[in-house]
């Protein structure tokens, strides 16, 4: 069931019966014409946390947004919480908490007095309780302190706070966030995370659209990466990184020559930035000692050689044949 070039990795994944998101040729063709999502064959495992990357352009809010029953696919289903979507949306949204494209807020409306409205449109909550879960959810996105400044005056970073807070109101087993950190500055990238973490910790699953590498390294345990409406490849972080080979790194006062010489010995894709030239990491026949030596005898200063850990952006390349266009 997997789609033609796509790669899974790891078969013994659990799939059915645990997969909280499973799509099956999920479609959407948007009436200009634009193929935005092809034949999606996702499947996020139960208390993952999932990192849904891919380029600007991909296709990842349209794809969470048919998740989440906002729009429908051309062909294709999905399931989101064991159900059909949009088809179930009454039974399954009420457990999802979902943070997509940006909160809609009442700027006029104190970040407090916004979450307030949030829970009262919930006819399953609780008046009675509605204060503390409202205080609770601000700690939790750390607003506490600007809760009563009205929502037109929040930063970016504390508007998404804001609408992370209104996804936290209630209990949820699956929080869907598209680019969560996006617009915010590394010390609000960095509470997110935590913050993802410590939900994650909860068994809540969580999956999470961004087009950053590093980003989803750091905080998912699986991931999906798009390309062009396409999934490239899905599976446990650590064995997509594996799958690709390492890098060749060489520090050196003299990289022009390295590269040359390294060029001559049959190494391939190499880079030079700076006093770093890095390149394919050769066949395991190869032994690195030997280029090492190439490059002292060429006359060659090396300062450091070796191979890095493969990266998630490594394998991305090595998939894709393409670069990973952070700005997009
Ligand atoms: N409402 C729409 N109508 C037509 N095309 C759209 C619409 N929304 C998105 N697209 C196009 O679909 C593709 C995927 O977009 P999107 O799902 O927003 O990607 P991402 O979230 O990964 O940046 C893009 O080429 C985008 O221009
Ligand atoms: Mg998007």
């Amino acid at each position: 069931m997997t789609e033609p070039g796509a790669v899974t990795v790891s078969e013994a994944e659990p799939r059915t019966g645990t997969a909280v998101i499973e799509t099956r040729g999920l479609t959407k063709r948007y009436r200009g014409g634009q193929l935005a999502v092809d034949g999606l064959d996702l499947s996020v495992p139960d208390g993952s946390v999932f990192g849904f990357l891919g380029p600007n352009g991909s296709g990842k809010t349209t794809t969470i947004r048919m998740l989440m029953g906002l729009i429908d696919p051309t062909s294709g289903t999905a399931r989101v919480l064991g159900h059909p979507m949009p088809g179930a949306g009454r039974t399954v949204l009420p457990q999802v908490g979902a943070l997509i494209e940006g909160p809609a807020l009442y700027g006029f409306l104190t970040g407090r007095d916004n979450l307030v409205r949030y829970d009262s449109a919930d006819p399953t909550a609780d008046p009675r309780t509605r204060r503390d879960r409202v205080e609770a959810a601000l700690d939790r996105v750390g607003l506490g302190a600007a809760a009563g400044k009205k929502a037109k005056a929040y930063s970016l970073g504390m508007k998404q706070r804001l609408g992370l807070a209104a996804a936290l109101l209630q209990p949820r087993r699956l929080l869907v966030l598209d680019e969560p950190t996006n617009g915010l500055d590394p010390q609000g990238m960095r509470e997110i995370r935590n913050l993802v973490r410590e939900l994650a910790a909860d068994g809540t699953t969580v999956f999470l659209s961004s087009h950053l590498l590093d980003e989803i390294e750091q905080v998912c345990t699986h991931a999906a990466v798009m390309a062009r409406g396409r999934l490239v490849i899905q599976g446990p972080v650590a064995d997509l990184a594996a799958g690709a080979r390492g890098r060749l790194a060489v520090t050196t006062p003299d990289p022009g020559d390295a590269a040359r010489i390294l060029k001559e010995l049959g190494v391939t894709g190499i880079t030079a930035d700076g006093d770093r030239v890095s390149a394919e990491a050769p066949p395991g026949d190869v032994e690195l000692a030997d280029l090492n030596g190439a490059l002292v005898r060429g006359g060659v200063r090396v300062r450091s050689f070796g191979v890095e850990r493969a990266s998630l952006e490594d394998a991305f390349v090595a998939l894709t044949g393409e670069g990973f266009d952070v700005a997009g």
